[in-house]
């Protein structure tokens, strides 16, 4: 095939539709990522954690959702609850751990609060304002603790123990809606008992978080993974299902997996999680930036939090279950790791790959095309939940994902019928 020159390398293959390829500027312009904060990371509901992290009344969790502060604890009534980390004083941050608990004092503070170490101002765990130093003194009775509250937010506590919060106090859904039938495919799975995380590590990364969102998405690079050609790539994994769902959301259909065909690894059937069926592997891939992923015996769940155009940082969490022997989460632990540890078989070779991506899509690279453009019978290596996720992204952005500078419109309405249809029929099973 013929080279192109530089005004032919701009243009989409001609044979392609809009909705079929985007405009690489969205995984790099600084203006369009901070629309995405407020837009996308603003609105959505986000499992900053698990609740197994979180296992002791006065335990807490700090994390960041679009760049705010947000605090998670766990109350003496034990209910887990969400705050804007940021003192309503003078907006200091109140907590700077990462996680512990607050039944111990701290130097300013009395224990069982959360204290501002700025001033000493002091919250219960249900973020009422609990003790203002010196208040009479200096604030005589023109200031009341009632109205100097925390910032509650929205926090649910579903899908297998995970901890939702929504920044957006207007968020109409609460989780189970907003995931939908997304969630059909693991929830037995997932909600047969409580769950534990046995593994957390985490990496920042050069590249849009979208990025890393599509190669969780799409089927089509196990190319790149070895382990993934020798113990799939057979007819069940040709037919293997991809869905998309309303909201933005994604599933990958199951197949079962031939682990015994790669040197060293044995079958999970001995460890599955409850109602999976053996060597069974689920996806689903929630708009706009989280991934849970079963593997018959392992659990994982991938975090992404956008710090940049070209910057995210994954958080990967391995979940098993809370009743395992020492020996099942032994086996746990290894089928986990051994794939999506840090030195596992396949994590590595898909952080190469999003590398790459993000080293030619910076800041002034010029606007690229970047083809979604595969159909194959909404099967495996169809593109189709790619597509999905970026219309919806053009909805909520109100940009056209093939030229943001232009408001959104709809694909052709063959293409977009395909997509939406096959979410309207999953919305209404
Ligand atoms: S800023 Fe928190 S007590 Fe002053
Ligand atoms: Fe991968």
């Amino acid at each position: 095939m013929p080279t192109r020159n530089a005004e032919q390398w701009k243009q989409p293959p001609p044979g392609l539709r809009q909705g079929e390829w985007i405009d690489s500027r969205i995984y790099s312009d600084q203006e369009i990522f901070e629309e995405e904060l407020s837009r996308i990371w603003k609105k959505c509901w986000i499992p900053v954690c698990h609740e197994s992290e979180l296992g002791e009344p006065y335990d807490f969790r700090t994390v960041t959702i679009a760049r705010e502060p947000v605090i998670v604890v766990r109350g003496p009534d034990n209910k887990v609850r969400a705050f804007l980390n940021v003192c309503p004083h003078r907006g200091n941050m109140i907590e700077m751990r990462p996680s512990g608990n607050f039944k111990e004092g701290t130097p300013s503070g009395n224990p069982k609060h959360m204290t501002c170490m700025f001033h000493a101002w002091q919250f219960d765990m249900k973020g009422n304002c609990a003790y203002i130093s010196r208040e009479k003194e200096g604030y005589q009775e023109r200031l009341s603790r009632k109205d100097v509250g925390l910032r509650k937010l929205k926090c649910e506590v579903y899908f297998g123990g995970f901890v939702w919060v929504c920044l957006d106090d207007d968020m109409e859904m609460n989780v189970a809606e907003w995931g939908g039938h997304a969630f059909d495919c693991l929830q037995k799975a997932v909600d047969a008992e409580p769950l534990e995380v046995f593994h957390y590590h985490k990496a920042i990364i050069p590249c849009n978080y979208k990025l890393w969102h599509d190669t969780n998405s799409e089927f089509y690079h196990d190319y790149l993974h070895y382990h993934n050609r020798i113990t799939g790539f057979n007819d069940e994994y040709f037919a293997r299902k991809n869905s998309s769902y309303a909201n933005g959301h994604v599933v990958v259909g199951s197949f079962k997996v031939r682990y015994d065909q790669y040197k060293g690894f044995q079958s999970r059937e001995d460890v599955s999680f409850p109602h999976m069926e053996p060597n069974a592997w689920y996806m689903i891939d929630m708009f706009p930036g989280v991934n849970f992923n079963l593997r018959g015996s392992a659990l994982r769940c991938d975090l992404m939090t956008p710090l940049g155009p070209n910057e995210v940082m994954i958080e990967f969490r391995g979940l098993g279950l809370k009743r395992d022997t020492p020996e099942m989460r032994e086996a746990r632990i290894k089928h986990h790791n051994s794939i999506w540890g840090p030195f596992g078989r396949n994590l590595h070779e898909d952080l190469i790959a999003v590398s790459g991506q993000g080293g030619a899509m910076h800041e002034v690279a010029e606007p690229r095309r970047i083809l979604h453009g595969r159909h194959e019978n909404h099967t495996i290596h169809d593109e189709v939940g790619m597509r999905h996720f970026y219309d919806v992204w053009g909805q909520m952005m109100n940009r056209l994902p093939s030229d943001p500078s232009k408001p959104y419109s709809p694909p052709p309405p063959d293409l977009e019928s395909e997509e939406q249809s096959q979410a309207k029929a999953a919305a209404a099973n």
